[in-house]
């Protein structure tokens, strides 16, 4: 079993800490407790015992993660550390070598790089610029067999932050069911809505439906590693059988955070902020990617702080950020990273005046660039 190199994560892993500016991000600016949590409740933290925790989350969390779906029974849930851990048992508990997979792209590309490792086959379903971002259906039905064994979508996806049309939808759904095949939707961008209105849930829409979501990104929490799955009760016991083998359960004071998170008020409060965070930066960066007269043309994002933009130069993507890296010291997201070069990603949702000065620093960048 070979995995090949996750090209983003790796680049993100040696380099966000040390440059002097990280637009490679995706989430917004994260909180603090105090930010979380009133004095009382920071107080209530010291008493906590740091023992091992239920496995497949408590039940006050998972009552808490069940009130964001419609008709899910808690059993049907299992709590693990970040979406990522959730979409790595889902595959690993599904796939066999051979089995033939649908992947959305461009796309974050855990899966891609883990359905390859398992040895299944992955066909690209790729989301188009002409279409808004959205995929063209005519090319799914021709993806499409009766040995589909599952599909794998981002929604609101990652680096494009488009939300599919509800007619879309439908017919993934409908070609889902005509090829008895499994579809994955990565909701972890749900709830970092711009215009607020948070993007239905796929869950309840199909039988063979698995949902994966999590605190990392609309809640601004990624360091408390907190994602989940959903899915029929049958699959879900399945997959606790590999969790067993993986982290055994997340951190007692995970669990104990994540349920104050998803107390409805606390969580509206919370989201509230991402929307504030992702409404005031997007017009600076839009100002900034307009003020390059026709150097950039995009497709504002719909939802997550990230911004994908094609940029009109000659030159490859990695090429142009390792530039960047090397003469500004700032951090962004080559669109090879998505298999699509002359493409960028700019993580948007940090601190107004690092936002800012970002800018200012890679604009230095481009207007002497000769390449
Ligand atoms: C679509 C998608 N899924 C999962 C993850 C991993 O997130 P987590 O921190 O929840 O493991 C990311 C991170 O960027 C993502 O974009």
């Amino acid at each position: 079993m070979k995995i090949e190199i996750f090209k983003m994560e790796r680049m993100q892993s040696l380099w966000e800490n040390v440059v002097d500016y990280n637009l490679s991000e995706s989430g917004v600016h994260p909180l603090n407790l105090k930010e979380l949590l009133s004095p009382e409740e920071i107080e209530e933290l010291k008493e906590i015992r740091i023992g091992y925790t239920q496995t497949n989350g408590t039940p006050a969390l998972r009552e808490k993660i069940a009130r964001l779906y419609s008709n899910l029974d808690p059993e049907q849930i299992m709590v693990t550390a970040g979406s990522s851990e959730a979409n790595f048992l889902l595959l690993w508990s599904l796939l066999e070598p051979g089995d033939e997979i649908i992947f959305e792209l461009p796309n974050y590309m855990q899966m891609w790089g883990l359905s390859r490792c398992f040895g299944a086959r992955v066909k690209p379903l790729w989301l188009k610029p002409e279409l808004n971002w959205q995929p063209d259906l005519e090319e799914l039905k021709k993806l499409i067999t009766r040995n589909t064994k599952l599909i794998i979508l981002t929604n609101p996806n990652n680096p494009t932050g488009a939300i599919l049309h509800q007619k879309v939808r439908e017919e993934i759904i409908n070609l889902a069911e005509k090829a008895g095949a499994w579809l994955l939707v990565d909701e972890v961008y749900r709830g970092a809505e711009r215009n607020g209105q948070e993007t239905p849930s796929f869950w309840g829409s199909y039988d063979r439906l698995l949902v994966v979501a999590g605190l990392s990104k609309a809640y601004g929490l990624p360091g408390l590693r907190l994602g989940w799955l959903v899915g029929p009760a049958e699959l879900v016991r399945k997959v606790w059988t590999y969790h067993d083998y993986t982290t055994i359960s997340i951190s007692a004071l995970t669990d104990h955070l994540a349920t104050k998170v998803l107390e409805p008020l606390r969580r509206q409060k919370i989201l509230g902020r991402t929307r504030n965070i992702l409404n005031n930066n997007l017009p600076i960066l839009e100002d900034w990617l307009q003020s390059f007269d026709g150097l950039f043309n995009y497709i504002p994002p719909q939802a997550g702080a990230i911004l994908f933009t094609h940029y009109n130069l000659k030159v490859n993507s990695t090429e142009l950020i390792e530039k960047i890296l090397k003469e500004k010291s700032v951090l962004l997201v080559p669109g090879d990273h998505f298999e699509l070069d002359q493409h960028l990603r700019l993580g948007y949702g940090s601190d107004q005046g690092y936002l800012k000065s970002a800018l200012a620093r890679l604009g230095e960048f481009l207007l002497q660039i000769k390449i």
